[in-house]
């Protein structure tokens, strides 16, 4: 619930979900984690994975044209924000090729976009696990950059099975567990920024 703390030192977020997929499943789990930050007093600025689909990495391209204007847009983005909700399935125990190729372009922009800022990640899978194996190799490069990926992270199991049709997850232990999540994690944002 947002409060005294939330409107003394008010935080904002950039949210995506790293699927193409018309629906998605970690598009619905962000959208929920957006509604909880949001309630959290976090202003949230939510963005389309498709805007920041990249040419595949090439250096020599970097070095005869530089960073691209929807790499270094994006980059802005991050820098802009406190933090990042970032949503991604779980392709094959590991991030999606698309999602680390956009880190790729990232990490070329110096000084590091995303020191300093916070992460949080989720992920959502038809799976027993919810994808949180492909979280953990998320993990290695943002924090190689210098992001501060938040200690916990928030996977959905059988997530095909999860959402009320109004979008809602239905298990209000899922619901509760996500809450919670969002509010630590808005806290611990909000504490850095103060
Ligand atoms: C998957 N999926 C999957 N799920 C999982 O739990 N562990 C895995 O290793 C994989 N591997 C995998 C590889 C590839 C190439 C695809 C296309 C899918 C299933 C995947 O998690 C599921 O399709 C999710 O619904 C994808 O996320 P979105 O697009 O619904 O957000």
């Amino acid at each position: 619930m947002a409060d005294a703390a939330s409107a003394a030192h008010p935080i904002k977020l950039i949210a995506l979900a790293a699927s193409l997929r018309r629906d998605s499943l970690n598009r619905r789990l962000l959208t929920q984690a957006v509604l909880a930050a949001r309630a959290h007093g976090a202003t949230v600025e939510v963005h389309d994975f498709r805007d920041f689909i990249f040419p595949a990495f090439d250096a020599d391209v970097q070095a005869a044209a530089g960073i691209p204007d929807a790499v270094q847009h994006l980059g802005n983005l991050v820098t802009a924000s406190d933090g990042v909700l970032l949503a991604s399935p779980e392709y094959n125990f590991s991030m999606p090729g698309n999602l680390k190729n956009t880190i790729d372009w990232l990490s070329r922009i110096r000084p590091s976009v995303v020191r300093d800022r916070w992460g949080l990640l989720l992920s959502a899978s038809n799976g027993r696990v919810g994808g949180n194996r492909g979280l953990w190799h998320l993990r290695v490069p943002l924090e190689s950059m210098g992001m501060m990926i938040f200690p916990d992270m928030f996977s959905l199991a059988l997530a095909h099975e999860a959402f009320a049709e109004d979008g809602t997850l239905r298990d209000p232990a899922q619901h509760d567990r996500l809450a919670m999540t969002m509010n630590m994690f808005c806290g611990a944002v909000r504490r850095a920024r103060a």
